[in-house]
């Protein structure tokens, strides 16, 4: 069938018409694989990338290896000052290349995945100013220092391997 008026630019009117199908099968498309997924630069993403080679997925950690299990008792570090201070002065967490509240947003969410009832009820979440602070100093020797902190924490009652 004939268009009347006849179209005086037919190769314009295709392609717009091209284009429209385009564009009606691109919105209708469903998302790719490729597209970035709605968790970047969360924590749970941060663990991954940054620290899930060594604690594991779970937090459970390879105790054998020296590796601490942080389930059910990473909270316990917090009921001593130096304590809170020491899970932040770990080496993994004093070298990781995240900024300081992407590592505040991190504890807080270890803490609120495995620490359980370890948790003391009432203990603030971490802030960014406080990590900052705490990742200012290094201290000489986290082993000795970790050493102490379960010993004080064990005669309070609260044991961690
Ligand atoms: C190369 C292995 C490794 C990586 C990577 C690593 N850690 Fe660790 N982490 C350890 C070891 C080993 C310890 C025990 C303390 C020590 O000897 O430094 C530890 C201790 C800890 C502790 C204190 C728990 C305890 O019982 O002492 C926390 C919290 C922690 N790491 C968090 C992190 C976070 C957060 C990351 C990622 C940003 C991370 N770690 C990356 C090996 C690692």
């Amino acid at each position: 069938m004939r268009r009347w008026p006849p179209d005086p630019r037919p190769g314009l009117a295709r392609s717009a018409l091209v284009l429209a199908m385009a564009t009606l099968l691109l919105a209708t498309a469903p998302p790719t694989q490729a597209a970035q997924p709605a968790s970047a630069g969360s924590p749970a993403l941060n663990y991954r990338l940054h620290c899930m080679g060594c604690h594991l997925d779970d937090g459970s950690g390879m105790p054998q290896r020296g590796i601490p299990s942080m389930k059910g008792v990473l909270g316990h570090f917090l009921r001593l000052p130096q304590g809170r201070a020491l899970i932040v002065q770990v080496p993994g967490v004093m070298n990781t290349p995240l900024n300081d509240r992407q590592v505040a947003e991190l504890m807080n969410w270890m803490l609120g995945q495995w620490a359980g009832d370890s948790l003391p009820p009432g203990a603030p979440p971490y802030s960014e100013a406080e990590v900052r602070e705490l990742r200012s100093h290094r201290p000489s020797d986290v082993a000795r220092e970790r050493a102490g902190v379960v010993e004080a924490l064990r005669r309070m009652g609260y044991p961690i391997d």
